[in-house]
């Protein structure tokens, strides 16, 4: 038993670290060692509970009816406001989408009205429920053009059943004009969902510590039900997210029952239907160990943080920042003479990770960075880590990807990739093809590639490759 146990820790040094405030992307970390300990122990007391039926497992009901009330004070939500708990910030999403889409049954053909930025989850949820996205690119400061926005809603408001705004984005950190859309969409009659899946648990913190903060909450009119994750800025272990309605005459369609077959009644509130009480516990615990007054410390943390790096930034000619942050996501963009995907390499080599965006809509790739409230007492060190990196880079010069590579990769038909297409560029980029597939030290060159790709194709090669990895370990057979 111990050996198992030894050889999970073995296999996790290769990952990422999630605690030390040195991962700038996936993982949160308050640096509070006893609150994860608590939320690991809740996840460990829980793990073999069943969320599937309430009754059976009330414990169960009243922790998520205690962490749905805890999030309804904080975004400000109305009397009568519901929430369910769900597995992550997607699943919130995908029910955001589903439940506009069923709550509107005289709709044959729905649609729904994003920003360019919006999160991919509702691109996923437009895939998955069969309603049209009508995308809107964003206002020159990366914000919802909310014109444009009331524009695609009225190019066809009976047939739209939702309007999403985000605060903030994940690419950009930034919030979009939640007023001026959720106003149109009420006047409409249209639901408004705020994806605060990154934001929603710092964002009220912020404003509470005197931050500048645009409206976004359920104070404002219209916004019709809001996302905001626990695995994130609450600190909570990875599983939860709460996805909050302003009635439940809102939620209502979310829900799914069926009692039409021999086993037992079926009825959800989530995708998921026997579901690990686990994450639930975790998210619970911790929430209910820090309190508002600790997650107050922990947003002035974080912003002392974010606004260090943002001092440092500014020092380092190379880099300048997307758009002000407002909220703990900094986007950073390089000049001409220093390559962003070196960057991230040269940090990764120094014990820091940053998340390599690519390209899009005619802005270069940039630097994301998801800043914890862990990450302060590291500051001065990222920023130094920082500043060798963008001058590694520059000595290194531009990542140029081979013209014939190039050339290759255009010819490509993203619909029709074949096998050997995909080797042809595995062996190009320096992925070795075939079931010897390894990822190399240095990054950059890989994601140059990608870089030039469209997005059709990016998703083509990503998913080629993703199946290449995915292939279960058999036991040898003679
Ligand atoms: C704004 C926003 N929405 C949705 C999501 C999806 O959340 P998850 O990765 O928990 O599914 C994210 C994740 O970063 C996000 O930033």
């Amino acid at each position: 038993m111990t050996d198992v146990l030894a050889r999970l820790r073995e296999m996790q040094a290769a990952d990422l670290p999630v605690h030390g405030g040195r991962t700038l992307a996936y993982v949160y970390d308050s640096g509070l060692p006893d609150v994860d300990r608590i939320g690991r122990e809740a996840v460990a007391a829980y793990a073999g509970s069943n969320g599937l039926d309430p009754t059976a497992f009330p414990s169960l009901l009243q922790m998520e009816n205690e962490l749905v009330g805890f999030t309804a004070d904080l975004l400000d939500a109305p009397d009568g406001a519901v929430g369910t708990v769900t597995s992550g910030g997607t699943e919130s999403c995908l029910l955001a989408v589903q439940g506009a889409r069923d709550s509107r049954p005289d709709v044959t053909r729905p649609r729904m009205v994003v920003p360019s930025t919006v999160h991919a989850a509702f691109l996923k949820a437009a895939h998955y429920f069969g309603v049209e996205a009508v995308v809107v690119p964003v206002g020159p400061d990366f914000r919802a053009d909310a014109a444009a926005m009331v524009a695609a809603i009225d190019a066809d408001p009976g047939r739209t059943v939702l309007v999403v705004v985000s605060a903030p984005s994940y690419a950009h950190g930034v919030v979009d004009p939640v007023p001026a859309v959720a106003a149109h969409a009420a006047e409409r009659g249209i639901r408004c969902h705020v994806d605060a899946c990154i934001g929603g648990w710092v964002l009220p913190y912020a404003a509470r510590i005197g931050r500048d903060v645009p409206p976004w909450t359920f104070a404002v009119d219209g916004v019709t039900s809001i996302s905001v994750d626990t695995h994130k800025y609450a600190y909570a272990p990875k599983g939860t997210s709460v996805l909050l309605h302003r009635s439940s005459a809102h939620r209502r369609p979310q829900y799914f029952a069926h009692a039409d077959w021999p086993g037992y009644t079926m009825l959800n509130s989530t995708i998921q239907s026997t579901k690990s009480g686990g994450p639930l516990a975790g998210a619970w615990a911790v929430t209910t160990t820090l309190g508002h007054a600790g997650y107050e410390r922990l947003t002035r943390d974080v912003f002392e943080a974010v606004d260090r790096i943002v001092a440092g930034v500014a020092e380092i000619p190379e880099l300048s920042l997307v758009a002000t942050p407002d909220s703990t996501l900094v986007a950073l963009v390089t000049d001409a003479t220093c390559d962003a995907f070196t960057v991230c390499d040269e940090m990764a080599l120094r014990d820091w990770y940053v998340q390599p965006q690519m390209a899009y809509a005619g802005q270069p790739a940039t630097i994301h960075l998801s800043v914890s409230a862990g990450t302060l007492p590291h500051a001065d060190d990222f920023l130094a880590a920082l500043r060798e990196s963008v001058a590694a880079a520059v000595a290194a010069g531009p990542t140029a990807v081979d013209p014939e590579v190039a050339a290759f990769i255009a010819a490509l038909d993203p619909a029709a990739l074949t096998d050997d297409d995909f080797d042809g560029l595995l062996l190009a980029a320096g992925l070795t093809g075939g079931d010897d597939l390894s990822l190399p030290d240095r990054m950059a060159d890989v994601n140059a590639m990608l870089d030039l790709a469209t997005p059709a194709m990016r998703e083509a090669l990503l998913v080629a490759f993703l199946d290449r990895l995915a292939r279960p370990v058999r036991a040898t057979r003679s």
